[in-house]
């Protein structure tokens, strides 16, 4: 069985990269779920990919009482737990494949992050995961890298080992994750693009259970 090769990915080099200014990923993200999270007013977050939890500082731990961050490489939670475990102390972290048994992880959540993560696993099976955990007025809100054929889908950066992720990264178009998104039981409520200084553009939405979205 060959290794993932995000658990071969140093996070100094993972942060590192995401945070280039020609990059600028890192911030885009943080950005991202802060906006979701003071609309959304969650009691409780579930943060897939979660990395070290790039952007859990917006989170108001008076107001999201539950917080689970989930990710493949155990590294990059503990980084997480030692980063907010004063300002977070509710934080839980839990360490699985997202693509295999995910029983370990239960509950449903008010506000489900997946940015950038589709891109590295199938997206038809994660969201017939999601739809299970998202409350019934739950948000998944979900970050796709659009397609562009002038620029290459990871940024030459100084950190090298980040073209490792080139074997398995697979953008996911907005159409077709629309589809399975529907497929799943999921209803679009927001979406928008945005492109960044680095000429990448990326989708993001927002989605909800479609049996409690009244049209
Ligand atoms: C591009 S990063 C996004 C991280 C985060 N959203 C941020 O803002 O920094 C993708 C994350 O998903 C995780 N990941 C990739 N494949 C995964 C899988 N099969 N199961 C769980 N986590 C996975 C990686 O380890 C990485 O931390």
């Amino acid at each position: 069985m060959t290794t993932n090769p995000w658990l071969t990915i140093p996070l100094d080099d993972y942060e590192g990269h995401m945070d280039l200014p020609q990059v600028g990923q890192l911030a885009f993200l943080r950005q991202t779920l802060k906006t979701a999270l003071q609309q959304r007013q969650p009691a409780s977050l579930l943060y897939l990919g979660a990395a070290s939890g790039n952007g859990l500082e917006a989170v108001d731990p008076e107001v999201t009482r539950r917080v689970m961050a989930v990710d493949i490489n155990p590294d990059y939670l503990q980084a997480a737990r030692n980063r907010y475990a004063a300002s977070l102390p509710q934080l839980q972290t839990l360490a699985v494949d997202l693509q295999g048994d995910t029983s370990s992880l239960q509950g449903q959540y008010d506000l489900i992050f997946a940015g950038l993560l589709f891109e590295y696993l199938p997206p038809a099976d994660l969201l017939e995961k999601v739809v299970t955990w998202l409350s019934p007025s739950g948000r998944l809100l979900v970050v796709l890298q659009e397609e562009n054929p002038e620029l290459a889908e990871v940024s030459p950066s100084p950190f090298t080992c980040l073209q490792h992720l080139g074997s398995i990264m697979q953008l996911v178009p907005e159409a077709e994750f629309a589809e399975l998104a529907k497929k799943a039981g999921l209803r679009e409520l927001q979406g928008e693009k945005k492109t960044l200084d680095s000429g990448k553009c990326f989708y993001i939405g927002q989605w909800g259970r479609a049996e409690n979205i009244q049209n």
